[in-house]
């Protein structure tokens, strides 16, 4: 029977974000049949690839090279929901990484049924946003796309707080922030579609955040570090950049984010170097 990494690795080397999507939902299924049954699929160990396999389409484009268009007209909103499915397919790649490429550190199973979840909410996520392009004579690949997506698994490759902290606490937590604006676009234009997937997106998304900040806050109490003081200093050396107000208070406060987390980050300062992150 292939392990949960090896299935996870599967879904990594899939290139067609349509075929990633089927096939992640399937080993999702399987996993929680499987936990439903009083069993479980072995976690065992693979090693996922550095970059997840992509369609030839889209084009990544360096971010300032992505055309921007008016949100309000028609082709902004394709635009729009063509960046979100991007962003969809990537997340599905994130999860299954995590899932796969720290298995040196043991974790409660609990770890791997929060993760298999978030990564089938993804596909699915993935599928709603893609349906919504093709209604509107689009398809994922029609228009180029960021490439810089993949930067924040490459930088936290070998650091698996690195990678909680930015991904799910940073990353994810930004999409709570900017989802209401967007669904506000597609409300003035009335694509009830487009609205239905983009608020599915947006309750499931703060499960993501949580389970982040769960297991998060739960290694450093194995620990015994302070976890706003290790979530500081790991953002302010992988995340490019600080963060942007306006937050989403609300909803990051019910994904177990407090402002204390996010609001010092706001602020420009030096750049935490590896001698300092290592000695966490
Ligand atoms: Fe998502
Ligand atoms: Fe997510």
């Amino acid at each position: 029977m292939l392990s949960l990494a090896e299935r996870a690795v599967q879904v990594l080397q899939t290139a067609d974000g349509r075929a990633k999507a089927a096939l992640g939902r399937a080993h999702a299924a399987d996993w929680f049949a499987a936990r439903a049954a009083g069993t479980r699929l072995p976690v065992g160990h693979a090693a996922p690839p550095l970059r997840p396999a992509r369609p030839e389409k889209p084009d990544l484009l360096d971010p300032r090279d992505v055309p921007r268009r008016r949100p309000g007209s028609a082709q902004g909103r394709i635009a729009l929901l063509h960046a979100v499915a991007h962003i969809e397919l990537n997340a599905v790649d994130l999860h299954w990484d995590i899932i796969a490429r720290f298995t040196h550190q043991p974790m409660p199973l609990g770890f791997y049924d929060d993760w298999v979840k978030a990564a089938d909410e993804e596909a699915k996520h993935f599928n709603l946003v893609s349906d919504c392009l093709e209604a509107l004579g689009s398809h994922y690949g029609a228009l180029p796309a960021h490439a810089g997506m993949w930067r924040a698994a490459e930088d936290t490759a070998d650091d698996f707080m690195g990678r909680l902290a930015v991904v799910p606490m940073v990353l994810e937590a930004r999409g709570l922030d900017v989802t209401p604006g967007m669904i506000e676009v597609f409300r003035k234009a009335g694509d009830t579609g487009a609205i239905a997937a983009l608020e599915t997106i947006y309750a499931e998304e703060v499960g993501h955040v949580a389970y982040g900040s769960k297991w998060f806050n739960w290694l450093c109490g194995r620990d015994g570090s302070d976890p706003k003081e290790v979530f500081h200093r790991l953002v302010r050396h992988y995340f490019h950049g600080t963060l942007k107000p306006p937050f989403n208070e609300e909803k990051r406060a019910e994904a177990g984010l407090p402002p204390d987390f996010y609001w010092p980050l706001t602020e420009d300062l030096p750049k935490v170097t590896a001698e300092e992150t290592s000695s966490l």
